[in-house]
């Protein structure tokens, strides 16, 4: 049963379990078939009360602060891998705490930080396996906002920047430079790899693919991708893990908000609702990109009322257009954005003071319930 949205408040996160459950399925298959181990990254997707699910399908989580890492081992109880783009001394002995694998985005940080992991690893009597995050200079994504690769990126460590012979106590590699790409993508960026960093491959354990694998997506060759990985995996003899975020969430639920007003401004009329783009869909003006709502044309219709769809803050840019829908705007109106569950919550503010979404799981069977409401204390607990 789809998710009921006359039965949702206002305004609501609702994450749909069968959804997210269909996703699981299909990741730990690949994990299965490719002989892989796919991880989640908590950047995308930290809804922890959904966790309980997630560990059904898949044991690992990945991290890239202390909180994070912390995260991992209270709600999804298991050791993170951790990566960091600059890691601090006093919040270290924390990431140590939490978890299993320890990647370095420069030989600096790994030099630095190499002895306090010994010591804990003697205090603690279990062993961290390192990494090097490399930076293979290979770019797909067209938004340099979001691409790790872009000329005189800060993440990871360029070929020439690095010895032919790894230092000792390097037993990983970790590369992230997808983003929503697919398996195609993928592939070019390991052959990339091999060509720059082949020499290295027989020095390490394992190698981490990072995220930005969309494999959920309608229409991603999952074959293909299982083919690549088997391919790469048998070549270099590595235990290979990939660690995204999106595609756990991908198109897993909604957010449901209302019309409060409507204004016109030379012929231009503008639906403000109970929820802000800026707040609370931060990636549609980052990315940029056009949510769908429910129900509307997602491109202007001529001779259909037609709505740029405006948010709750004062920023003058916390505005997006335009909808048609089939009949006027009035203000109670429901408008429900779809696929808003990665990338959100996890990336949400209190800017202005605007009420924060709740956030709500829906069960087949069971229906909606309500995990979260915000209240006038987590917005004045953030600001001293
Ligand atoms: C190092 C690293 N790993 C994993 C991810 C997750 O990527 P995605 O959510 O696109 O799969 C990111 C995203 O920025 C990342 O920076």
């Amino acid at each position: 049963m789809p998710i009921a949205i006359d039965q949702v408040e206002s305004p609501c996160y609702v994450l749909d379990e069968a959804l997210l459950r269909q996703n699981l399925q299909l990741i730990r298959s690949v994990a299965e078939s490719a002989g892989v181990e796919i991880i989640v990254a908590f950047k995308g997707f930290a809804m922890w009360s959904a966790f309980p699910v997630v560990r059904e399908y898949v044991r690992g989580a990945t991290a890239s602060s202390p909180h994070e890492a912390r995260l991992a081992f209270e709600e999804m109880k298991t050791l993170a891998h951790t990566y960091s783009p600059a890691y601090v001394e006093r919040e270290f002995d924390e990431i140590c705490q939490f978890s299993s694998h320890i990647t370095f985005n420069s030989l600096a940080q790994f030099e630095r930080f190499q002895p306090l992991v010994k010591k804990f690893e003697q205090q603690a009597g279990r062993h961290i396996s390192f990494g090097l995050r490399i930076n293979p200079e290979f770019a797909v994504v067209a938004t340099d906002l979001y691409n790790p690769c872009a000329p005189g990126s800060r993440l990871g460590i360029a070929v020439d920047h690095l010895p032919k012979q790894l230092p000792e106590g390097i037993e990983g590699l970790h590369f992230h430079a997808l983003c929503e790409s697919n398996s195609f993508d993928l592939e070019n960026a390991l052959a990339e790899i091999e060509r720059k960093f082949g020499h290295l491959l027989p020095q390490i354990q394992w190698f981490n693919m990072g995220g930005g694998h969309l494999m959920t997506r309608k229409g991603y060759d999952v074959a293909h991708l299982i083919r690549v990985l088997t391919a790469f995996r048998e070549k270099w003899g590595l235990k290979i893990i990939l660690e995204p975020g999106s595609a756990f969430a991908w198109d897993t639920g909604v957010l449901v908000s209302q019309v409060v007003d409507i204004v016109e401004n030379q012929g231009i009329k503008t639906a403000i609702l109970d929820v802000s783009f800026t707040a609370h869909m931060p990636d549609c003006l980052e990315m940029p990109y056009k949510p769908r709502i429910r129900g509307a044309h997602q491109e202007p219709v001529a001779n259909l009322p037609t709505y740029r769809i405006g948010g709750n803050s004062c920023l003058s840019g916390d505005f997006i257009g335009d909808w048609s829908f089939g009949a006027p705007l009035k203000v109670g109106d429901t408008i429900v954005f779809e696929d808003m569950i990665h990338y959100t919550m996890v990336k949400t503010t209190t800017f202005n003071g605007v009420p924060h979404p709740s956030i709500a799981i829906w069960r087949d069977g069971q229906g909606l319930q309500v995990v979260r409401r915000f209240t006038y204390e987590d917005y004045r607990n953030r600001l001293s």
